[in-house]
């Protein structure tokens, strides 16, 4: 790819199928935007189309959420197939970050927030690599099983809303990540494989920044057009998100990233335990 805006990248990740081409294509790309940014020579935003659905490999097979095996994590298998999930979970992120910085590029945004999500895609392709590492070392690798064919549903139900897409894809499921990745380190900790561990903590860690990005971006979003934030962030959530969050809810890690109770718990299924 020679010359290309970050719009041209990102339509270059979204338009590659196998998971590890695309995670390294878009490590790449983060690379050379943060590149000319240290440069002082920061590439052009331009204008590309981003495919409706991004690009993905002939394996795994994707089943609707009632067809896929349900996963008992006291087994191996059981393990195999929560970090399988995990790997899908991660790129699709990789997409949806690009997604956002290519669907979006009319509307005009500080060079700040392209910095975000151009980290967070790069961090995800980071994790989608260190899980696929994790799988291959445990004797299977991503596509083994089948996966979700929902995910990316969200980025569908947003594709005409800037604002809604901030408030569903950061701000309710990468939260929801927040909420339930300490569970998940735990089973791969008393089961003694700490190269899943090691590889959730990194997530873990870095997750708390795309939620925050998320937050800070809708916020900018909200000033700009003179919202009430969490108003907007209600009636967006109502609008294009199916069903309630589930507590519980990691309210220390949701506070780091700038989401506080009062944005959540009234549109969870029980009242907040106070
Ligand atoms: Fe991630
Ligand atoms: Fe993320």
């Amino acid at each position: 790819m020679s010359a290309a805006t970050l719009s041209d990248m990102a339509v270059a990740v979204l338009t590659t199928a196998d998971g590890r081409e695309k995670a390294a294509l878009s490590r790449d790309c983060a690379a050379r935007w943060f590149a000319a940014r240290d440069a002082g020579t920061p590439l052009e935003i331009g204008r590309a189309a981003p495919p409706d659905t991004p690009a993905r490999p002939e394996k795994p097979e994707l089943l609707h959420p009632r067809d896929v095996p349900r996963r008992r994590p006291g087994t191996p298998q059981g393990r195999i197939a929560l970090l399988h999930a995990v790997a899908h979970i991660e790129l699709n992120a990789v997409d949806l970050h690009w997604d956002i910085i290519a669907r979006f590029s009319d509307v005009k945004m500080p060079l700040g927030f392209h910095d975000d999500w151009v980290k967070a895609a790069d961090e995800e392709s980071k994790h989608f690599n260190l899980v696929s590492d994790c799988l291959e070392a445990e004797g299977s690798h991503y596509g083994a099983l089948p996966a979700h064919a929902g995910m990316w549903r969200a980025a569908e139900d947003t594709a005409q809303d800037f604002m809604g897409r901030l408030a569903v894809v950061p701000m309710v499921l990468e939260a929801r990540g927040l909420d339930v990745t300490p569970g998940m380190i735990d089973i791969f900790r008393k089961a003694g494989i700490g190269h899943a561990v090691d590889a959730l903590e990194v997530i873990y860690a870095e997750e708390v920044g795309h939620v925050a990005y998320g937050s800070k971006w809708f916020h900018f979003l909200c000033g700009r057009f003179d919202l009430d934030p969490k108003e907007t962030f209600h009636t967006l959530v109502r609008r294009y998100f199916h069903g309630p969050l589930k507590p519980p809810f990691n309210e220390e890690k949701r506070a780091e990233a700038g989401l506080p109770p009062d944005f959540y718990w009234p549109l969870a299924d029980r009242p907040a335990e106070r």
